[in-house]
C-alpha cells in the first residue's frame, strides 16, 4: 500500500480561510469515491502568523512546504499590516516560500469556462473559448533584485530603489517551461518585456531567441513589449497561446487575464521549482487572487479559484489527471447550472454564497462519479 501523499495547506488571511475550506469538500470527496487520501497538515502563514507567532512565516512551515508533496496555499494580507516594517509583512510568506522552494515557473492559466462568456468585462465574441497561459517567473527580476531600499538623502528627501535583474540562467529555466508547455497546447510562446527601455529585457529578447533556435525550432516564438501586450491582451486576447515572462509584467499581466475571464475568483496558479535529484519536484498551488479585505468574513468570495488550483495540484504534482479534470468538469457544471457568486453574477443567474458554491461543486462530483 503506498503511504498518502503529503499535503500542507496554508490558508493565510482574509477570504484565504474561507475559499480553503471549500477544498475540504473535494479531498472527501478524493477519499471516499477515489481512495485517495493525503496526510494533511495546515498552518499558519501571512497576518495570521504575524498575529500568533510575530513573523509572517516561521522556519518550520518553510521546511514543512520542502517535505510535503504539494502545498495549498490561500491569500496573505490585509490592511491591519500594511504599515508593518517590510520584511515583516504579511506578503513575504509567499515571497519566502517561492524563494527558499526555488518555485520559478509560475504557470497561470486564464481560461474562459463557456458559462462565462458573459462575466467578462469584454464581447463575449472576443473572449470566448479563450485558452491562455502565462508563465511569470517568480524568483527573479525586480521583487528581489539587489541593491533595494530606502535611503535618506543629505537634502532630507529619500530615494525608493528596486532593481530589476535576470541571468541568462534564469531566463533559459522559466523559457524552457513555458516553450514544454507550448508543444503540448497550440505550439506558440509569445516573450514579453521591455527590451526597448531596459537592458534586463534585451538580455530576455536575446537570451529567449537563441534558446528557441538551439532547443525548440519547431515552436514558434514572438516578441512583445509588456505595455503592447496589455494592450493587445484586450484588444484580442485569443491571438496568444502561451506567454513567458518576468516576476513584475507577469503580476501585472495575470491579473488582466483574469478579467476576460470574469473575476480574479476563477484563476487558479502553480508554482514550480526544479526536479530534484529523487526525482521531486517543489510546488505550490494558490489562486492568483489575494485575501480580498473587501468582501472576507462575510461568505461572499468565490471558491473557484481554490478549487481549480486544488486540481491543478493533481495534475501536476501527483499525476492525476483524470480527477483534476472532474474536478474542472464539476466547476463547469454548476456554472452551467446558473450558480454565480457575487464576483460573476450576471442577469438571470442565481446568486449564492462562498459554502453553497462549495457544496454546489461536491454534489456535482458526486454525480459524475
Ligand atoms: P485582491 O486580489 O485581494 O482583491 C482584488 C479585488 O478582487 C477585490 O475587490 C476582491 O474583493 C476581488 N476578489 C479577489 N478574490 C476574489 C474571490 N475569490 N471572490 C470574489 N472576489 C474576489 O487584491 P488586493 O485587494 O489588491 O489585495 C488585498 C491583499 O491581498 C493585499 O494585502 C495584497 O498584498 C494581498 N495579495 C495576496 C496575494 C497572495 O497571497 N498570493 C495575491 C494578491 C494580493
Ligand atoms: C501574486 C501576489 C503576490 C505577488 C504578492 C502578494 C507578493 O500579488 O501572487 O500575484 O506580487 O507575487
Ligand atoms: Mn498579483
Amino acid at each position: 500500500m503506498p503511504s498518502n501523499k503529503k499535503l500542507l495547506v496554508l490558508p493565510g488571511d482574509g477570504i484565504g480561510p474561507e475559499v480553503m475550506r471549500e477544498v475540504g469538500r473535494v479531498v472527501g470527496w478524493l477519499s471516499r469515491r477515489r481512495g485517495i487520501s493525503f496526510d494533511v497538515s495546515e498552518d499558519l502563514v501571512g497576518g495570521a502568523s504575524i498575529e500568533a507567532h510575530g513573523v509572517p512565516i516561521r522556519d518550520e512551515v518553510v521546511q514543512a512546504a520542502r517535505e510535503a508533496d504539494a502545498v495549498l496555499f490561500g491569500a496573505v494580507g490585509g490592511p491591519q499590516w500594511d504599515h508593518v516594517g517590510f520584511e515583516r509583512r504579511p506578503e513575504q510568506a509567499i515571497l519566502t516560500l517561492r524563494k527558499q522552494l526555488g518555485l520559478f515557473a509560475n504557470l497561470r492559466p486564464a481560461l474562459v469556462l463557456n458559462p462565462l462568456v458573459d462575466a467578462s468585462t469584454l464581447k463575449p465574441e472576443l473572449v470566448r473559448g479563450l485558452d491562455i497561459m502565462i508563465v511569470r517567473e517568480t524568483v527573479g527580476g525586480i521583487y528581489f533584485g539587489e541593491p533595494r531600499g530606502v535611503e535618506t538623502l543629505p537634502d532630507g528627501g529619500r530615494r525608493g530603489v528596486n532593481t530589476e535583474v535576470y541571468t541568462t540562467f534564469e531566463i533559459e529555466r522559466v523559457s524552457r517551461v513555458a516553450f514544454d508547455l507550448a508543444r503540448k497546447r497550440r505550439g506558440s510562446v509569445c516573450s514579453v518585456e521591455k527590451s526597448n527601455v531596459m537592458e534586463s529585457g534585451l538580455l530576455w529578447r536575446e537570451v529567449v531567441t537563441e534558446l528557441a533556435a538551439r532547443e525548440y525550432p519547431d515552436v514558434k516564438l514572438t516578441h512583445m513589449l509588456a505595455d503592447n501586450c496589455a494592450m493587445q491582451l484586450v484588444r484580442e486576447p485569443r491571438q496568444f497561446d502561451v506567454i513567458v515572462t518576468g516576476n513584475l509584467f507577469g503580476d501585472l499581466l495575470s491579473d488582466l487575464t483574469a478579467m476576460l475571464t470574469g473575476s480574479l475568483g476563477m484563476l487558479p496558479s502553480a508554482t514550480l521549482g526544479t526536479v530534484d535529484a529523487a526525482g521531486r519536484r517543489p510546488a505550490l498551488y494558490e489562486p492568483i487572487h489575494g485575501s480580498a479585505p473587501d468582501i472576507a468574513g462575510r461568505g461572499l468570495a468565490n471558491p473557484l479559484a481554490q478549487i481549480l488550483s486544488f486540481a491543478m495540484l493533481l495534475r501536476y504534482s501527483l499525476d492525476l489527471e483524470d480527477e483534476a479534470r472532474t474536478i474542472e468538469d464539476a466547476c463547469t457544471r454548476v456554472l452551467a447550472s446558473g450558480l454565480r457568486t457575487a464576483d460573476i453574477m450576471s442577469p438571470g443567474m442565481a446568486r449564492v454564497g462562498t459554502q453553497v458554491m462549495g457544496e454546489a461543486v461536491q454534489r456535482e462530483l458526486e454525480k459524475l462519479d
